[in-house]
């Protein structure tokens, strides 16, 4: 078991535990321990903290994640019902986030992204070129971290040579262990230094406007108002954190895939054009984002009697491993035909950047493969992955 998981008798009825999703665990296992759990039970009532509900039943997740009436984002973390900070559009419900939605469309829709692929294959190609030499390295660190990075900074028209200060700023807050930081002052300290850096960068084009996505947002009318800086900023903030671990968690997870499964490695390596497929496959199989949201009135979900205030859990592996929507739903299957996974969620807050995720996700693949088609993960590590959202600490490949 990855996730402290204790029996705490029953909360209205209904089974309660004292869960925490924020624990590491060993490889798999808090997607392991969402199959058990969904085995046994619709949802259930969590103990930490004030308290707060999880949903384990995979059609029930996705209705609520449509029904933005009843399953507010204005709070999208269970332990915080009543956040003293925005991030957006994630934590806005419509109309207003619908506008910020259809603003941000025209940069992150497909056309958009498609006419990056050049540069972003460039980018993609000169890292792992670099890298080739070496015969093996901590793919984590040294290239699945650092390419999504350098892509996303240009595209917020960041200065690239900022890119190692990112990557420290991304590890102290999103990657630091209990005992690493048991006051969460680092973790504080990172994010104090992120809002300094954007209210920065802001201002710089508040004063000399440039041809980049902070500079055209500020052009942009919400309700017919200008976007002032405390929006501009809650942007940025989500960006940064939305953006910079969710694509590098999942290369890791597609080559430690590719890696432990040698025949599927080379049947992507022989036929590139599967890895389309594999990407997909991945995403689903090894998924690892947990949204949640705020009840805005009493209701029911997942057998759970919610009341209006209270915040409720709902884990995507749960929906994309089941077997009710997949056949072998546990297996990567290369040549599945149907894949209508929620990996980027669902309903008016699925992902802004799948576009741009698949993008990354497809070319590091194809160049890789292209470049590395032999690999294996290194002897003698004890591969582990962190709370919150599931991704490998480091993944030592050699080849
Ligand atoms: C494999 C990579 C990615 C995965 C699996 C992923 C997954 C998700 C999921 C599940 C949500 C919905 C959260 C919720 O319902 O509360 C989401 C929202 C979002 N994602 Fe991604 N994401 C990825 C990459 C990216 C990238 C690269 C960007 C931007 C550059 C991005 C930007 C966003 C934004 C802005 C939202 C909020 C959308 C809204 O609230 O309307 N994501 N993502």
């Amino acid at each position: 078991m990855s996730t402290t998981l204790e029996p705490r008798g029953a909360h209205e009825g209904v089974p309660a535990y004292y869960f925490d999703n924020r624990t590491p665990g060993p490889l798999l296992s808090h997607q392991q321990q969402w199959d058990e759990l969904a085995s046994t039970t619709h949802g259930f009532r969590s103990t930490v903290a004030q308290g707060y509900w999880v949903v384990t039943d995979g059609p029930a997740i996705q209705d609520a994640l449509q029904d933005w009436r009843t399953f507010s984002s204005t709070s999208v973390t269970v332990l915080d019902p009543d956040p003293r900070y925005l991030w957006i559009p994630e934590m806005l419900d419509p109309p207003v986030h619908t506008t910020w939605r259809r603003l941000l469309g025209t940069e992150f829709g497909p056309k958009a992204i498609a006419a990056r692929e050049p540069e972003i294959r460039g980018i993609a190609s000169d890292l792992i070129e670099r890298l080739r030499p070496a015969g093996g390295a901590d793919v984590l660190d040294e290239f699945a971290r650092r390419f999504p990075t350098l892509i996303f900074m240009r595209l917020m028209g960041l200065p690239e040579q900022d890119l190692d200060q990112f990557l420290e700023w991304v590890h102290e807050m999103l990657h630091l262990s209990h005992a690493e930081d048991p006051e969460h002052r680092r973790q504080m300290a990172a994010m104090t230094a992120v809002s300094a850096y954007f209210t920065e960068q802001i201002a710089a084009r508040r004063q000399a406007p440039r041809d980049d996505l902070l500079s055209r947002l500020m052009s942009w009318r919400i309700g017919g108002e200008p976007i002032g800086d405390a929006d501009m900023h809650a942007f940025c903030i989500l960006m940064f954190q939305a953006g910079f671990d969710t694509v590098p968690i999942a290369i890791g997870w597609a080559l430690y895939h590719f890696a432990s499964h040698p025949e599927q490695r080379a049947a992507i390596v022989a036929d590139p054009a599967l890895i389309a497929n594999g990407v997909e496959e991945t995403l689903r199989v090894y998924s690892f984002v947990v949204p949640a949201r705020k009840a805005m009135r009493d209701t029911e979900v997942g057998g759970c009697p919610v009341k209006s205030g209270e915040m409720v859990m709902l884990p995507l592996a749960v929906s994309n491993r089941d077997a009710g929507r997949f056949d072998a739903p546990l297996e990567v299957d290369l040549h599945r035909e149907e894949n209508n996974h929620i990996a980027f969620g669902s309903g008016p807050h699925r992902c802004l950047g799948s576009h741009l995720a698949r993008l990354e996700l497809n070319v590091a693949m194809q160049e890789w493969h292209r470049r590395i088609p032999d690999y294996r993960i290194a002897p003698g590590q004890q591969l582990e992955q962190t709370g919150n959202m599931y991704g490998l600490m480091s993944l030592r490949v050699e080849w």
